[in-house]
């Protein structure tokens, strides 16, 4: 069984390519966003950033116990996909592979979900920022992170990328963690005013 940790952040994609993955090669999805694990585990719901604050030492234990139950079913793969699974220690990860989101189709697609215009902008904001993908950087993993732009792409291709291109490595290296930079590009294009004006501010 092959381990894939998929991060990024809300609206990335991270659900929809993990179960097409498992539905099409034989995988599991373990999702540390369902809301059965947060019941479980949050130890309090931070009503100013209107998100869980999550108890990572509980919540790992739980997941190793499960990753261990899950190697009996024999899969093919085992997704573990969340905004925060950069907590999953580098012994249980094969693929990290971090999805990004262009800013302006990510706040519409936060919108469409119907989310609060201050989450909008602190979920946005954190993928300009690149955050999910700093976290694994900050591991200091021996292993390669990747990361997909799947603004471009369809959930069958994003998913097409990491088993033919990443995983059985057709040039794997040009997936290599590094090289999305939506700061850098909002700044060349004087954008950044969109997501970074205190006017915008709600
Ligand atoms: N590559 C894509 N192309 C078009 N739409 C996409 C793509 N990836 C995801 N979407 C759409 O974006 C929305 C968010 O996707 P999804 O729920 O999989 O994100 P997520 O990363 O799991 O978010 P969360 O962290 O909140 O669970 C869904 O409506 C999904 O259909
Ligand atoms: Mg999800």
């Amino acid at each position: 069984m092959m381990i894939i940790v998929i991060s990024g952040t809300p609206g990335t994609g991270k659900t929809s390519v993990s179960n097409m993955i498992a539905e099409l090669y034989n995988g599991k999805v373990l999702s540390l966003n369902e809301p059965e694990v947060f019941e479980e585990f949050n130890i309090h719901f931070d009503i100013k950033r209107d998100t869980y604050v999550v108890d990572t030492d509980k919540l790992l234990t739980h997941i190793i116990t499960l990753i261990e139950e899950y190697k009996n079913d024999e899969p093919e793969y085992l997704i573990i996909e969340g905004h925060f699974s950069d907590i999953i220690p580098e012994n249980y990860i094969d693929y990290a592979i971090i999805l990004r989101c262009d800013p302006y189709m990510l706040r519409s697609r936060l919108e469409n979900r119907g989310y609060k215009n201050d989450k909008i902008l602190e979920n946005v904001q954190a993928e300009i920022l690149g955050n999910c993908a700093n976290y694994f950087i900050q591991k200091n993993l021996k292993i390669p992170i990747y990361e997909l732009n799947t603004s471009i792409l369809t959930i069958e291709s994003v998913v097409d990328i990491i088993i033919t291109n990443i995983i059985k490595d057709e040039n794997a290296e040009n997936y290599l963690i590094g090289k999305i930079d939506w700061l850098e590009k909002l700044f060349q294009d004087n954008s950044l005013n969109d997501f970074f004006d205190d006017k915008i501010k709600p």
